[in-house]
């Protein structure tokens, strides 16, 4: 068996003996980074960030809307061209170069720096809005016992729920809201606080199968509703001609990218607390897969669910079926208040939300706590409060507020496609052909890995994803420019939407100049070299 460890650096520590200075890379002076403790852990935390909000709200929408059944061929493409790979790039970043998403991209060229503080602030922006959809689903768990949206599930949601105000900026609080979102806060932060095994690890092994049989709970009990089969055929029925449509391509890259957690520093940070000798690439295998089976589980439980809605309501499922937030808050309890057992239904939905949402925010979260404690002498106590509190304040001041759902509507919208899928083409160019660093990263993942990556991955994260992604990005760009996000106010869209995304790509040239902690060190192509020769 192989020997436990207990900090992310033991192994390199163990070199020290026989490698030259500059191959070390210490642990920070207060204390060891954090380490999942077997690969076990590792895979169903990586699984729990990726199955989150995205697989259970949003997946089931976009499929429906971007071609039903069709979606799937544009999804698969997407999964396997750009999703594992990118994935396979992100592992490789942070196990080769053990540090959080700043320090693995500094460790692979000092001018890369940036882009991992980039990423920082995507997660940071991207916290700050998940944690209040994650409240209002601890809300609505409650709700559905005796379904107090009563007949009117929409006015519930909009007028008495989250007491909506028009577009614009108003600091009225709807304690409603304000309340369930600092407990959820609140639990995240003592997650946080409890570190990489002992928080998320563990979270991780508690709730990930509570999430699997809750879900799939949910899933046999909406296919044995009345019109079922009507609500599958609605997703699954192709509709080819929209595989034409450049949007449907950019839904299905945007989708894979958000729900795999890629692009966004998670999976840099998560593979940088993994032991050297696992296997990532096996691993990232099984992550993926998980990942897109919960999402098509999703799917089918959601339509099973809102056919029996059209069925009963005697309309299509186009009727029932809403955007990402409307689905869950809007059309499910609706679907809650009329189906047998529907509080059975509501609670297990929205139970399931909350728990594959804090799942998901912790990774989310430890993007911004492991760079911050990596760059400066912060102990892991002080980085999670020196992270934590400013997110909560402002978490709780713009999303419980009457105009909390439209700055959430806007960010969204901005940071995945300017931000995840920007940083990410960025990022592929950056260590592809300015670093010429694919092959390293290769070889690295290929020593324990039972996946070989060879030309074929260097060419689609090298060449194919950027490309696409590239193409996908001037189309939103274009249509976000031609037509402005939803008609909201463009001060608005400048705020949150633009400027959110300029704010973050700013802080990577504005964070990347200060000095790394003490004993921080990065690695020449020599040392790599060496590494390689000694494994
Ligand atoms: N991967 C996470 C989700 O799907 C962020 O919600």
């Amino acid at each position: 068996m192989r020997a436990r460890w207990s900090g992310a650096f033991r192994p390199d520590v163990a070199r020290m003996t026989s490698m030259a200075s500059t191959d070390i890379t210490p642990e920070p002076a207060s204390g060891a980074r954090g380490a999942f403790s077997s690969r076990k852990v590792f895979i169903l935390a990586a699984i729990g960030s990726a199955v989150g909000l995205g697989n259970i709200w949003r997946f089931p929408y976009v499929a429906y809307e971007n071609g039903g059944g069709a979606f799937m061929i544009p999804y698969i493409v997407a999964l396997l061209t750009a999703g594992i790979p990118f994935l396979f790039l992100d592992y490789a970043l942070g196990h080769r170069n053990r540090g959080s998403a700043p320090l693995s991209f500094a460790r692979t060229g000092r001018a890369a720096e940036g882009l991992g503080w980039w990423q920082v602030g995507i997660c940071f922006l991207i916290a700050i809005y998940y944690a209040a959809v994650i409240a209002w689903s601890v809300r609505y768990t409650f709700f559905s016992v005796n379904k107090a949206w009563g007949d009117d599930a929409e006015g519930f949601f909009f007028n008495d729920f989250l007491k909506i105000g028009d577009p614009g900026i108003d600091s009225t609080l709807v304690w409603g809201v304000v309340i369930p979102l600092a407990v959820v806060w609140l639990a995240v932060l003592a997650i946080m606080l409890m570190g990489v095994e002992k928080g998320i690890g563990k979270t991780a092994l508690i709730f990930i199968p509570l999430l699997v049989l809750a879900f799939v709970a949910l899933v046999v009990r909406s296919l044995f509703l009345d019109g079922a089969a009507t609500g599958l055929d609605a997703l699954f029925t192709p509709d080819w001609g929209t595989l034409t449509h450049p949007g449907v391509w950019a839904a299905a890259f945007g989708q894979i990218f958000f729900s795999l957690s890629i692009g966004f520093g998670i999976m840099i940070t998560y593979a940088s607390y993994v032991h050297e000798d696992t296997d990532m690439t096996g691993s990232g295998l099984v992550v993926g897969l998980a990942n897109s089976g919960f999402e098509l589980l999703a799917g089918i439980g959601v339509f099973a669910a809102l056919g029996f809605m059209s069925q009963a309501q005697g309309v299509g499922v186009g009727e029932v079926a809403s955007d990402g937030i409307g689905l869950a808050f809007i059309a499910f309890p609706a679907i809650i208040s009329e189906a047998p057992a529907g509080a059975f239904i509501g609670v297990l939905f929205f139970g399931s939300l909350v728990i594959a949402g804090i799942t998901s925010l912790v990774s989310i979260l430890e993007v911004v706590i492991s760079a911050v404690r990596d760059k400066f002498e912060l102990s892991r106590t002080a980085a999670a409060l020196v992270v934590g509190v400013p997110a909560t304040v402002l978490s709780l001041g713009l999303f419980s507020t009457t105009s909390g759902l439209y700055v959430l509507d806007i960010l969204d919208h901005f940071i995945n496609q300017f931000g995840i899928l920007l940083v990410a083409v960025i990022s592929m160019i950056v260590v592809a052909w300015a670093m010429r660093k694919l092959p390293v990263l290769a070889d690295h993942l290929n020593r324990n890995g039972s996946i070989h990556l060879g030309r074929w991955w260097r060419l689609l994260v090298g060449l194919v994803t950027p490309l696409v992604l590239a193409y996908v990005l001037v189309q939103a760009f274009w249509s976000d420019v031609k037509t402005p996000y939803e008609d909201y106010p463009s001060w608005m869209l400048a705020t949150f939407g633009w400027g959110a995304a300029a704010l973050v790509m700013l802080l990577g040239y504005v964070l990347a100049p200060a000095p790394w902690r003490s004993g921080t060190e990065f690695e020449t192509d020599a040392s790599i070299e060496r590494k390689g020769d000694q494994s």
